[in-house]
């Protein structure tokens, strides 16, 4: 049986996964003079925010100081942050508050694991806290996916173990730390871009918790 999910935030619940990738494709171009690709941005998901500027400063030549790397990720969040300003709850992705709702109405806990320190200021943007028992985000966790330590620390918080917790994650990195460890994973997107996820569905409409039990039980 389904003891609990753990939700990536960033093009699992909201579709601010582009946003990141403007801002990220921005600064690449524009501050350091190098391209940024769709491969560049599926290797960005899920890392956390120096690490994706490190990702960025490896193609380029520059040597940055740490004042320097503060400075642009300053700037890169200054555009991520005008741009997630107006989200709101329709910005919903697809089967996200249905499966939230059904989830909470079956009493199977819920809990956030994103690297992003934004995390809480979108989660109320949404209005999706009520569905949530814990977050753990880049301001709670250090260690970034493919590192385990954030859906580990989501499953600590909500009592339960990892062989009967569904992680659902759009980015390649969140796919290595789910089973990494020990979790059911369930990847959003395209399969290509989601090696070793144990499913991979378009977006959370296609998730029922029947079907989530039949694949545990499956399993
Ligand atoms: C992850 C995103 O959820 O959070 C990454 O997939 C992003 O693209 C990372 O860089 C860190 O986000 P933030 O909001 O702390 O800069
Ligand atoms: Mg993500």
């Amino acid at each position: 049986m389904l003891a609990g999910c753990l939700f990536d935030l960033d093009g699992v619940l909201v579709d601010t996964a582009r946003h990141h990738f403007v801002a990220w494709k921005r600064l690449a171009e524009e501050q350091l003079n190098v391209s940024f690709t769709h491969e560049d941005n599926e290797a960005l998901k899920g890392l956390s925010r120096v690490e994706s500027l490190d990702y960025i400063l490896s193609k380029s030549t520059t040597v940055a100081s740490a004042e320097q790397k503060l400075e642009w990720m300053a700037l890169k969040n200054q555009w991520y942050l005008n741009a997630v300003q107006s989200i709101t709850p329709d910005d919903l992705l697809p089967g996200a508050q249905a499966l939230l709702r059904s989830l909470q109405d079956a009493n199977i806990p819920a809990a956030l694991g994103s690297a992003s320190k934004n995390a809480p200021m979108i989660i109320d943007q949404l209005g999706i806290g009520k569905f949530l028992t814990a977050i753990v985000d880049g301001n709670v966790v250090t260690l970034s996916k493919p590192h385990p330590a954030v859906f580990l620390k989501g499953a600590e918080l909500l009592g339960i173990e990892p062989p009967r917790t569904v992680v659902f994650e759009d980015a390649q990195s969140g796919v290595q730390a789910a089973k990494e460890g020990g979790f059911y994973c369930v990847g959003i997107g395209r399969k290509e871009d989601l090696t070793g996820a144990d499913q991979v569905v378009p977006d959370l409409s296609f998730i029922t918790i029947e079907k989530l039990n039949n694949w545990l039980n499956n399993n």
